[in-house]
């Protein structure tokens, strides 16, 4: 259960039977099966049951009480008023309405089966009547409703609060985090028309390394073993792509195959970066208060990672100022370092560092910029979330050097799209480069120029 121990007595919004009661006959029958799946009793014996139950438990030994031991006790206090009372409830019946009490009273409501669901990526909720959720790259609606506008604004006041902050309509904006990790964007009326509106990026449980990867398809072993030779080379390495096409998934993923001696201080604006080692030193930054003060940001973050003796210095996502202390970050002895970057191409990735650079440092002369971001990134990596649902590394550039105030490139990946399968899967082939690489003297310093041209020759898969 990822919900937060509140009990919330005294509340008093529109039970679903009610709103049974008042819907035209037509919807009464659904509306009462989505109550609590007891389609076959009366809506208002249902709302009965609820309101005693809520009354009789007592707020202080429901917080106390492990979850699992809460639906015990509800599921027999249910029993017992539908006894008194004559209702007629079988067991399931007696079981759904006492997880849907549970959930409500601990948890975050109908969201509760959702986030308990791994196969769902993501949440978006659409007012009190509309929820989607994205499953294997696909959006579809959920089945799921909350009793109304105050049910919904009711859970998300309790994340915020869980972690501090406020959300009403003089603040109608609110970044917040589940206990598991999970991010949550909430808007609140009157910005958000049909509101509220709820965005959950859910914390993925399942660890994807770069096996999974292959296996989803979403680089070929060969990618695969070139990006392996890379990290261990110390490359500098940034990860470029669209919301949600698998930046932090790849990050992650490489990050795996850093040596457990070496100590890496993270950087990120929400924590969602998955590091096994043991000498793993992870830095968030702080929003400002409500009277806006004690903002800390990520600019701050990496100043301050510098002066941690890091071996590497990892940001989840570079979006502004940082990308300067970034690059001389990676052009003073941290190699190795990563990050990633919303960007459409590889190219386009470099010249967002570079307007990123220049807004915090205005009149910083553009060929100057670049001769820093020639010297401090070494390969770029493009990923991009395909019509199919699939992810897949796209491009991989390395950085080569300048010619005049250009910086050249070139594409050692680049993914070809052949067709789609019966089963709608995009497939396609890598066109390789095997032009020896402007960093292979590093290649060379580490042992690793074999292993690399292995890579590249490497056609079997
Ligand atoms: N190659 C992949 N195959 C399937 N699902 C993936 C893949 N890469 C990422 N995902 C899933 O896609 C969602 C978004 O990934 P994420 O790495 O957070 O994207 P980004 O950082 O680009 O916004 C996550 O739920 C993640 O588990
Ligand atoms: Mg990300």
């Amino acid at each position: 259960m990822s919900g937060f121990v509140t009990p919330t007595f005294g509340r008093r919004t529109k039970l679903p039977s009610e709103q049974a009661l008042e819907a035209a006959p037509a919807q009464r029958a659904a509306l009462r099966e989505e109550a609590a799946g007891t389609a076959n009793v009366p809506a208002e014996a249902i709302a009965e049951v609820r309101a005693q139950c809520l009354a009789r438990l007592e707020p202080a030994a429901i917080a106390a009480m492990p979850p699992e031991r809460l639906a015990g006790e509800v599921e027999k206090l249910i029993a017992e008023i539908a006894t008194e009372r004559r209702i007629q409830l079988n067991g399931r019946e007696q079981r759904n309405l006492a997880g849907e009490l549970v959930h409500d009273i601990v948890g975050l409501g109908p969201l509760e089966p959702l986030l308990e669901d791994d196969t769902i990526s993501d949440i978006m909720v659409n007012g009190p009547n509309r929820t989607f959720v994205e499953r294997g790259g696909k959006v579809v609606q959920a089945n799921i409703r909350f009793r109304d506008a105050t049910h919904l604004a009711n859970i998300c006041q309790r994340i915020a609060a869980a972690i501090g902050r406020r959300i009403d309509e003089s603040s109608p904006m609110v970044d917040a985090r589940l206990k598991d990790g999970s991010r949550v964007n909430i808007v609140f009326p009157p910005l958000a028309l049909d509101g509220p509106y709820m965005s959950i990026r859910k914390f993925g449980r399942k660890v994807i390394d770069f096996a999974k990867l292959v296996e989803y398809k979403a680089l070929t072993l060969q990618v695969a073993r070139a990006l392996e030779v890379a990290s261990r080379a110390r490359l500098n390495i940034i990860i470029s792509g669209g919301t949600g096409s698998g930046k932090t998934t790849l990050m992650n993923a490489l990050s795996r195959l850093i040596d457990p001696g070496e100590r890496v201080v993270t950087v990120e604006d929400a924590a969602e970066l998955q590091l096994q080692q043991p000498h793993v030193v992870r830095l968030e930054t702080r929003p400002a208060s409500l009277e806006g003060r004690g903002e800390i940001n990520q600019r701050d973050l990496v100043r301050n990672a510098l002066r941690m003796r890091p071996d590497r210095i990892i940001i989840g996502e570079v979006r502004g100022g940082e990308a300067f202390d970034m690059l001389q970050a990676m052009n003073t002895g941290h190699d190795g370092s990563m990050s990633t970057i919303h960007a459409n191409t590889t190219r386009d990735a470099l010249t967002r560092i570079e307007n990123m650079v220049q807004m915090g440092h205005m009149g910083l002369p553009s060929a100057a910029i670049r001769t820093q971001i020639v010297g401090a990134v070494d390969l770029i990596v493009q990923v991009e979330r395909h019509r199919d649902g699939g992810r897949r590394i796209t491009q991989v550039s390395e950085v080569c050097g300048m010619e005049g105030d250009v910086i050249t490139m070139n594409d050692i990946f680049q993914f070809e799209m052949l067709g789609e399968g019966h089963d709608g899967k995009i497939f396609g082939r890598y066109e390789v480069n095997r032009t020896p690489p402007s960093f292979r003297a590093r290649l060379a310093y580490f042992g690793l120029e074999r292993a690399w041209q292995a890579a590249l020759e490497d056609t079997a898969s």
